[in-house]
């Protein structure tokens, strides 16, 4: 799958999701952290599978990064909200985001990690590619029950000759 590159495709939802749970499971199993799927089969889009790809990716990734150590629970879901809406959420059982670091998450090099894996530039991508190339929006917030839920709404038929340039 080419992330990098912004190509329109007609695809389906479900199968990109799956391709990114397989293209994590080496690292999850290493962690011992199990990623289940509840998907929409249905659910068509005609967008960029490759960024889109990249945004769960990143993800993906901070789940594992910034959850739990032992036990590490995800969980990703996409189905159909408003019509011409698609809705994909990641939820994982981690520690949540405290309050007060909430509104940061998306800025340029901000992470808790410095110096432990974390750059900062995760979720800076992941807000650059939704609300541009996939014109969607994201939003990402700790959930009362734990963990932390990363939601995006994206439009599930964008125009052909709408791509963008990568941010
Ligand atoms: N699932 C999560 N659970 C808890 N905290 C999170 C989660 N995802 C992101 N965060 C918080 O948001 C910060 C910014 O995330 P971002 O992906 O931009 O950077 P990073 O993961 O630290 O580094 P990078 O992605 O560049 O390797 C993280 O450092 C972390 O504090
Ligand atoms: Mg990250």
């Amino acid at each position: 799958m080419d992330q990098t590159s912004a190509h329109w495709r007609r695809f389906h939802l479900a199968t990109l999701c799956e391709e990114m749970a397989l293209l994590f499971r080496e690292r999850l199993r290493r962690k011992g952290a199990t990623l289940t799927l509840e998907l929409d089969r249905d659910l068509e889009l005609g967008s960029f599978p490759g960024p889109l790809g990249q945004v769960l990716s990143n993800l993906i990734d901070n789940a594992l990064l910034h959850g739990r150590d032992h036990d590490a629970q995800l969980h990703l879901s996409c189905r159909e909200g408003a019509p011409g809406q698609a809705v994909v959420e990641l939820r994982d059982n981690g520690p949540g985001i405290p309050a007060d670091l909430q509104q940061r998450v998306f800025e340029p090099f901000f992470t808790t990690r410095r110096g432990r894996g974390g750059t900062g530039l995760g979720l800076t991508i992941v807000h650059n590619l939704v609300t541009g190339v996939l014109r969607g929006q994201i939003r990402i917030d700790t959930l009362p029950e734990g963990g932390t839920r990363a939601q995006l709404l994206i439009p599930t038929d964008l125009p052909e000759s709408g791509a963008a340039p990568i941010a």
